[in-house]
């Protein structure tokens, strides 16, 4: 029932095509804050329940789970500054929402996001296509809008692909990336695009660094919304998640942002495609700084098992 969680559920509920508990272990905010949005349901015309719990039992056969549980960032700190703490947290929560969801499908949203992700999908022990991240539609947004900001075009219009693990080392495709179709090299000078790019990737340190308390929610929870929609309506979207890779792009055994098909049963295919050796590298490179934090939680849990 943190920012990211409850805006989350305030979304989902909005659309009213789910039923919806929040889960949060502050006594009572779960309850406040989804009364609070039962509430606007004769407002909103959403008969969706909202109920908020402190335990598990509540979300007993879930189809979707969704995990923002974790400490945020706080100015100065990166995303890898959270790794043990989080990955203590998402990790039993992640043992408590499978045993009273076993069929569910899991989308992690928790920092450091690829190493979380991977993380819940080991303990689950759920197939890969139930347990993926939301990264790459926030950052792909991000980069959307400084597109659409800098060409004064709507945002509707520009469509872009950001791979990698939700870093400083993200990589935005810009090959990929159009305006109404148009290949962006058509429309803007490259430096521009790199400054652009730039931003993008430092997106959330920039909301971070402006708010001072707490990471963004508005743009995650967005995101968050678009994967549950294309689950819970069967959609088949193609957009970038977080995913365990099983030799796709030359990389096996790491969770990474790549372009999936997203529907009814999560991970419905990975899609592959092709890559300049530049782009190749770059997505080497970010998948290995989360093997990097893999082996750092792997460590971490030998130690203390
Ligand atoms: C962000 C945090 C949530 O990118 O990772 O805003």
């Amino acid at each position: 029932a943190g920012n990211v969680g409850a805006t989350t559920a305030q979304r989902i509920h909005q659309l009213g095509y789910a039923d919806v508990v929040l889960v949060d272990i502050v006594d009572d905010l779960p309850q406040g804050k989804a009364l609070d949005m039962a509430e606007s349901g004769p407002v909103i015309g959403s008969d969706a329940s909202i109920t908020g719990s402190n335990g598990y039992e509540e979300t007993a056969k879930s189809d979707l789970v969704i995990i923002t549980a974790g400490i945020a960032r706080k100015p100065g700190m990166s995303r890898d500054d959270l790794l043990i703490t989080n990955m203590n947290i998402v990790g039993s929560v992640t043992r408590e929402v499978v045993k009273y969801s076993p069929d569910c499908l899991i989308i992690v949203v928790s920092n450091p996001l690829d190493a979380m992700c991977h993380h819940a999908f080991e303990v689950s022990g759920l197939p890969r296509n139930r347990v993926f991240g939301m990264a790459g539609v926030l950052d792909t947004a991000r980069f959307r809008t400084f597109i659409a900001q800098e060409l004064d075009v709507s945002v509707e219009d520009v469509q872009a692909y950001v791979l990698g693990g939700h870093g400083d080392d993200m990589v935005p495709l810009v090959r990929y990336t159009t305006v109404g179709g148009i290949p962006i090299s058509e429309l803007l000078a490259s430096d521009v695009v790199d400054r652009l790019v730039k931003r993008a990737r430092q997106g959330g340190g920039e909301i971070v660094a402006l708010l001072k308390a707490g990471s963004a929610y508005y743009a995650p929870s967005a995101s968050i919304t678009q994967m549950a929609e294309a689950v819970l309506l069967e959609k088949n979207r193609i957009l970038p998640a977080c995913v365990y890779l099983e030799g796709e792009y030359g990389i096996s055994g790491v969770s990474v942002g790549v372009p999936v098909k997203l529907g009814a049963h999560g991970i419905e295919q990975v899609i592959e495609i092709s890559l300049e050796d530049a782009e190749q590298a770059m997505l080497n490179k970010s998948a290995n700084s989360v093997r990097e934090l893999i082996e750092v939680m792997h460590a971490h849990q030998n130690r203390t098992s």
